[in-house]
Parts: structure tokens; sequence; C-alpha cells
């Protein structure tokens, strides 16, 4: 998908271009990012793994499921706000893209991304 760009900001144009709960990959000024719509909320981080580079956007959107005790039920929450990587698994969280595993240091940028009159905007700077 290509994208226009004004300063830092970039049009990605309309955003109901992009389906919920579904990786799209995006070029925008010149770097690769990841964007997923859920819901009315729209998040965009660079497509690159932290550990040997995947495309996260080849990876599938989920939730999580919390630590339990055995015996107890495990609970799935936060569905749509992650993403698996396609090539070992690890987990990042689409809201801030920090890691599962390792928040404070295994992490990719992620960018500000918001709906204006319908389009979608992404903020590079
Ligand atoms: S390249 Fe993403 S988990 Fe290894």
């Amino acid at each position: 998908m290509s994208d226009r760009t004004t300063g830092d900001r970039v049009d990605l144009g309309p955003a109901d271009r992009f389906p919920p709960g579904q990786p799209h990959a995006v070029r925008a000024a010149g770097r690769d990012l990841l964007v997923v719509a859920r819901g009315e909320e729209f998040f965009a981080i660079r497509d690159a793994c932290p550990h040997q580079g995947a495309r996260l956007s080849a990876g599938l959107v989920c939730g999580h499921v919390e630590d339990c005790l055995p015996g107890q039920e495990p609970t799935y929450t936060r569905e749509g706000e992650l993403v698996t990587c396609p090539w070992h698994g690890w987990k990042l969280d689409l809201r801030t893209g920090r890691s599962i595993i390792d928040p404070e240091t295994v992490r990719v940028k992620r960018y500000p991304i918001q709906v204006e009159k319908g389009h979608l905007f992404v903020e590079m700077s």
C-alpha cells in the first residue's frame, strides 16, 4: 500500500480499507509498518520482529492467555491487541510495541495513528 506524506504525517487512505483483526503491511515515509484495526482503534508498529527481523505483517493478530495455576481454567484476554511473529512465535503488544517475554528491552517502535474524516493518518517522527 502506498502513502501520501505531509511533513511527518502520512495519509494511509480510507480507514475502511483496513478490515479489523488482520495484519496490514504498509509502506510509509520509506519505512515498513504493520497496521492493525481493532474495532474503532488502530495500531501501527514497525514491521520487523526484534528477534531476527521477520515481517510481523505475515504473523497472526491474536490475544493473550493469562497465567493460571494447575486445575484453573485459562483466561483468554486482549483479543486483537497482540501479534505473533510468523517465524518463532514471539508475541508483541500492538498498543506499545513491547514484547510479552521481555517488555523493557525487546520491543519495536510504535507510531501514533488516528482516523480523521474517514482517513487513517500515521505520525512518523
Ligand atoms: S524472528 Fe520473530 S520470533 Fe524469531
